[in-house]
């Protein structure tokens, strides 16, 4: 795999690796239930947000099963507004993206313009071939995201998980790079700068 060159900056946003400084920002979010939702665990303790925080921070991406996490911050105003994630999956050119923001960073955009630049890296600097997303069918916020990216809805599996005391429904969408680049030469056309690496 190429090396990945950090920080990415979108129009509004920089991406860069975790570090010690984010913990309390990332507790923060991670605490809620809300957050927690519709994700794998419960609401995390201030001890998982540390291990988690560490986790990232010291990110590789050598092999199956490893993870891009990236924390997102607002170019002018530095402090965690949430984490976008890429997991390189088995089998060729395969990789799983995630998102999650604080509640104040929700609502205007930085969600999809993080994992649209996530999407870039993963299909231009990567060479991914195809990027898939996984999430409980009552995620409406999750699906509208995948939408926005130009993702496909590609499986809905009835009761897949059972988790919060719960039988969940799955939905996967996914998008290959071949897709990514209509998009995003769409895109370029309106937006000239996309994405910077550094
Ligand atoms: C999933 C999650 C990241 C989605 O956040 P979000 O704010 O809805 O998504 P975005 O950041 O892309 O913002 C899109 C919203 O901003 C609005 N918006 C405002 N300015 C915008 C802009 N410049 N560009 C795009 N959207 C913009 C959109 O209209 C949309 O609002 P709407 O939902 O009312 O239509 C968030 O709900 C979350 O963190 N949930 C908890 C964790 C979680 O469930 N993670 C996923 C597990 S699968």
């Amino acid at each position: 795999m190429p090396e990945i060159r950090l920080p990415i900056t979108t129009e509004r946003l920089v991406l860069r690796r975790f570090n010690g400084g984010d913990l309390d920002a990332f507790h923060a979010y991670h605490s809620l239930p809300d957050t927690a939702r519709f994700l794998p665990g419960p609401a995390k303790t201030y001890t998982q947000s540390m291990e988690r925080v560490g986790r990232y921070a010291n990110f590789v991406f050598e092999k199956e099963g490893d993870w891009v996490a990236l924390a997102i911050e607002a170019a002018e105003r530095p402090g965690l507004l949430g984490e976008v994630v890429l997991k390189w999956l088995p089998g060729e050119g395969q990789a799983e993206v995630g998102w999650t923001l604080a509640p104040a960073a929700r609502g205007k955009g930085y969600g999809t313009e993080a994992a649209d630049a996530v999407l870039s890296l993963g299909f231009e600097e990567l060479g991914l071939h195809r990027i898939e997303a996984r999430l409980d069918e009552l995620n409406h916020a999750s699906a509208a995201l995948c939408s926005r990216l130009g993702m496909r809805l590609e499986a809905r599996h009835i009761d897949k998980w059972r988790y919060k005391g719960q039988w969940a429904t799955e939905l996967v969408y996914a998008i290959l790079a071949a897709e990514w680049r209509i998009g995003a030469a769409r895109s370029r056309y309106a937006r000239p700068l996309r994405i910077r690496f550094q």
